[in-house]
């Protein structure tokens, strides 16, 4: 039995590309203790699906956690039971189906207008002004926060998420969080207030109608929020960065010989919207030979996992004709996304054949690179494309 072992990161190079800092961790110390990140990192697609499940052991439950200090208690954050009920009372808001009955002819509608606006252009930075705006539709539509503009919607999402990772302390991130959540709870109440509302299929309403506590469903909202937006929109942005710089997998599509499923599902496996979740060890354990102790911090790296060569072969390739089953961008345990169905239909049966049918001969932008980063969320931060205006 020991310790993990020691390994230390470049924290800029990781933001800049985690990918051969990863693999290299697979390959050498595949559980260790990574120092700059003060938790220690599972980077295996087996140590995680083991272990994620062992909720007595690596438990959601994280009392001193920067995201209930800052956004309260949500769902995501609690164990058996207690976090059970939860996903029981928010599962009629986001089951498949009510992403066919309700969701998904929003989400048309909503990519219908976005592209009626853009198609006589005939240039765009597709994050801002598709992706971003799409995925911000789609979730007033989902949390009942339907007099949200949509650029609030984004720049909450990135306050909460720049909140819960100010490991540093830096009170300007922790102010413009608190803010945030303040515009959160203001709108919740407003929409509250507005009681017809209430009556549809969103999220707030059916934790309203299930009379869960005030403070939970304010939890729970941001929850939505934190987690929803982003990376819907950086998987609507990557994978059609994706085709259009794999012209070779752009034309199975075209020939027909795979579908826009595939797209998302080899997208979000090539680079995982989400790379890591958080859990505090509850007591000790030992997991091939290392030791765990309580109170020890754990990163679960789903974007590691994915592109572990014990399944998937050269694995740093974006390549559609690949089995994906094996991959766990959603998760791989009891706290599996819950917007897992929801996003599928946003992204693959919505955002992505809607964008490359109406835009003719859509292309990347030479003249303008597109930036990508980040590793616990990590996606495209400006896509520059053209396309023949109509
Ligand atoms: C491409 C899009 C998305 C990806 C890749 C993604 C990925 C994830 C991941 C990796 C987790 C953590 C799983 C774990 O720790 O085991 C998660 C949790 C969650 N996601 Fe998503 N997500 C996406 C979109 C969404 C959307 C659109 C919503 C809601 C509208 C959503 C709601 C949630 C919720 C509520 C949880 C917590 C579930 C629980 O704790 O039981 N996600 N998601």
């Amino acid at each position: 039995m020991a310790s993990p072992p020691r390994f230390d990161i470049d924290v800029a190079a990781f933001w800049q590309d985690p990918y051969p800092t990863l693999s290299k961790m697979r390959q050498q110390a595949p559980i260790a203790y990574v120092p700059q990140l003060d938790a220690i990192l599972l980077t295996r697609r087996d140590d995680i699906v083991e272990a994620e499940p062992n909720i007595e052991v690596f438990s959601s439950h994280q009392p001193e956690g920067l995201m209930n200090r800052l956004m309260g208690q949500n769902l995501m954050r609690k164990d058996g039971e207690a976090h059970l009920v939860e996903r029981r009372i928010i599962f009629p808001a986001l089951s498949p189906k009510a992403v066919s009955e309700c969701w998904r002819s929003q989400f048309q509608n909503a990519a219908d207008h976005l592209l009626q606006h853009l198609e006589p252009k005939g240039t765009a930075d597709l994050v801002k002004d598709y992706a971003l705006p799409l995925s911000a539709e789609a979730l007033k539509s989902i949390t009942g926060l339907i007099a949200a503009n949509p650029q609030d919607m984004d720049a909450w999402s990135q306050a909460m998420i720049d909140g819960i990772a100010n490991y540093g302390g830096d009170h300007a991130v922790e102010a413009r969080c608190h803010q945030a959540t303040a515009s959160i709870d203001a709108a919740i109440d407003a929409a509250v207030s507005r009681r017809e509302e209430t009556q549809d299929q969103s999220l707030l309403s059916v934790m309203l109608r299930a009379d869960m506590p005030m403070d939970q469903i304010r939890a729970n909202i941001k929850l939505v929020i934190s987690g929803g937006q982003n990376e819907p929109r950086d998987a609507i942005a990557g994978a059609t960065w994706a085709l259009l710089s794999h012209p070779d997998q752009y034309s199975k599509v075209v020939r027909g010989e795979r579908n826009w499923t595939h797209v998302f599902d080899e997208y979000v496996r090539w680079i995982s919207p989400i790379g890591m979740s958080p859990r505090r060890v509850a007591k000790h354990h030992t997991l091939r030979g290392i030791n765990f102790a309580p109170d020890d911090r754990v990163f679960f790296m789903f974007g590691a996992a994915n592109r572990d060569e014990a399944y998937f072969s050269e694995p740093d390739r974006y390549d559609l004709s690949r089995d994906t089953t094996k991959s766990i961008p959603f998760g791989a345990g009891p706290h599996f996304c819950a917007g897992a169905w929801a996003s599928r239909a946003l992204v693959a049966y919505v955002a992505l054949p809607s964008l490359f049918n109406r835009l003719k001969d859509l292309r990347l932008d030479e003249s303008k690179p597109p930036e990508v980063g980040g590793w616990a969320f990590r996606g495209l931060l400006s896509l520059p494309v053209l396309w023949e205006p109509a």
